[in-house]
């Protein structure tokens, strides 16, 4: 009996050696950690960047979608909530001035090197993205119909996605 104190006793010694020994070490790693370092088996940086980047083109894509729609009589402007359409993809195209990081050129992309050799150019139209996008929510708010109006604002942005596609985008 006496035998068997003993030994919890040192067991419970020992345990709380090590806990006292674990807490320091946690603590010493939570000072030491550089910042940035990514956890263990999280993607790089790069990587990240190109996920959220292509998310954020799903998104216009699957918002555009019903404008187009519209655009080639697949639906009528009736039958589709172009208002909240064409304030979306307004809002997502703010979203691509910080989607193309340099440390994202190389990697599962689709985006060809011109985006950071051209960046003159690709910022450019980016820029007219978002110009032509802004201005579909404002003739949409004021026509609130399948105008001509309507059309040519939303045949501006629709060329801005295949212009940049033929030249920044790998098909
Ligand atoms: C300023 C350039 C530019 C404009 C404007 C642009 N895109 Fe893109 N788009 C790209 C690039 C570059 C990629 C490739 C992204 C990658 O793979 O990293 C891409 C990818 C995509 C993808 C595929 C996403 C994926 O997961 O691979 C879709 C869908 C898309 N664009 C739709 C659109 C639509 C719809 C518009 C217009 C409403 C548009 N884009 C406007 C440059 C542009």
């Amino acid at each position: 009996m006496s035998r068997k104190l003993t030994t919890t006793r040192s067991i419970a010694v020992a345990s709380s050696a090590l806990i006292l020994a674990a807490t320091f070490a946690l603590s010493a790693a939570a000072q030491q950690a550089p910042p940035a370092a990514p956890a263990a088996g999280a993607p790089s940086p790069g990587t990240q960047a190109i996920n959220v980047r292509k998310a954020i083109f799903t998104l216009i894509g699957s918002n555009f979608k019903p404008v187009g729609d519209v655009l080639q009589g697949r639906a009528t402007y009736e039958a589709v909530d172009v208002p909240t359409s064409a304030s979306r993809v307004a809002f997502l195209a703010g979203l691509l001035n910080d989607a193309f990081p340099d440390n994202s050129s190389t990697g599962d992309t689709k985006a060809k090197p011109e985006v950071w050799s051209n960046r003159a150019d690709f910022d450019k139209r980016v820029k007219d993205f978002q110009d032509h996008s802004a201005a579909l929510v404002q003739v949409v708010a004021r026509e609130k119909s399948g105008s001509d109006a309507f059309k040519a604002a939303a045949v501006a942005v629709g060329q801005d996605c295949k212009g940049c596609h033929e030249n920044y985008r790998v098909k």
